[in-house]
């Protein structure tokens, strides 16, 4: 019997500004996670395409034939499923890269540009990426949304439709504070949409690209501090500041299949034990 959708963690990883380590922790958990034998649905959200990318598909809207969430989102024709491909360690039209066993994704495309214009006019234009993820959430253990970087209509989107949100946030005061806003945003999102099902919960705080104690200054420690005051068992393990992390996107590769034993790696598998995953192998 497939499981109902409750069964199934869809997970938000989102901040409204850019460049908070967004899709780096959403690839990577969803490799870990698909290590310790789960099956795991990555569906980036954003026109720079960066998750596809870090899982193989480089160029998504150039596979001949391959349906991406641009074509679900603009033709009633097309189903979440038909934009569903497998993860790859490495360049997917690489002979030499291996698929990444228990790992899907929803291919992205530049063309999500278009998507909060193309949402607007849209009828249920808030609830159009939940009744897609219902068509396919059986099939999958978790999945991951990788949000863009602003407020639009497609992380209102994403949303509705997680129950859990994680927020990446990098190290600093300015960062810190902006955080009120997102926790502020869930509200309204639950509150406006609770008689349509949503109830997204923050779930997590994930501060990421901490500086080492050799780059370390006193106002990250102070940063840090005050924000595991503020969250306590929400405020979750922090990922280091590591060259890794633009060297595997550099491979096509994700963390746990890059450099698995790395200490950024490692410590991203923390978080998915925070997150109270278990090995299922
Ligand atoms: N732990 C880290 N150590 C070093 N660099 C990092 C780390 N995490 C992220 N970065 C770098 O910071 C940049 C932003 O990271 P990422 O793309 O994951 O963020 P994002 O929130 O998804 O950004 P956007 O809003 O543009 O989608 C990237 O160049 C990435 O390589
Ligand atoms: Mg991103």
């Amino acid at each position: 019997m497939g499981k109902t959708i409750s069964n199934t963690r869809i997970i938000a990883f989102t901040n409204q500004s850019g460049g908070a380590g967004k899709t780096t922790s959403a690839v990577t958990i969803a490799a870990w996670l698909a290590k310790y034998g789960l099956k795991v649905l990555f569906v980036g959200l954003d026109a720079q395409c960066d998750g596809s990318a870090s899982l193989g598909w480089d160029q998504p809207d150039e596979v001949p034939g391959q349906a991406t969430i641009h074509n679900v989102l603009t033709d009633p024709g097309v189903k979440l499923s038909d934009a569903i491909v497998p993860a790859y360690a490495g360049p997917s039209d690489d002979p030499k890269s291996k698929q990444i066993e228990g790992l899907d994704l929803v291919l992205e495309s530049a063309e999500l540009e278009n998507a909060e214009q193309l949402l607007t006019t849209m009828m249920g234009r808030e609830l159009w990426l939940r009744d897609a993820l219902a068509t396919v959430a059986d099939d999958y253990d978790v999945i991951l949304l990788d949000c863009p970087g602003n407020l639009g209509l497609v992380v209102v989107n994403a949303l509705v439709a997680a129950r859990e949100v994680i927020v990446c946030v990098k190290p600093g005061w300015k960062e810190l504070r902006a955080l009120t806003r997102i926790e502020q945003t869930i509200a309204r999102v639950q509150n406006t949409f609770a008689a349509n099902g949503a109830n997204p919960e923050l779930v997590g705080v994930l501060m990421v690209d901490t500086p080492t104690s050799r780059q370390s200054g006193a106002v990250y420690d102070d940063a840090k501090t005050e924000a595991e005051a503020a969250y306590q068992e929400k405020f979750l393990p922090t990922i280091r500041r590591s060259t890794k992390v633009p060297e595997a996107y550099s491979h096509q590769k994700a963390l746990p299949f890059f450099d698995r034993s790395a200490e950024v790696t490692t410590e991203y598998a923390a978080v998915v034990k925070a997150l109270g995953f278990r090995r299922q192998n």
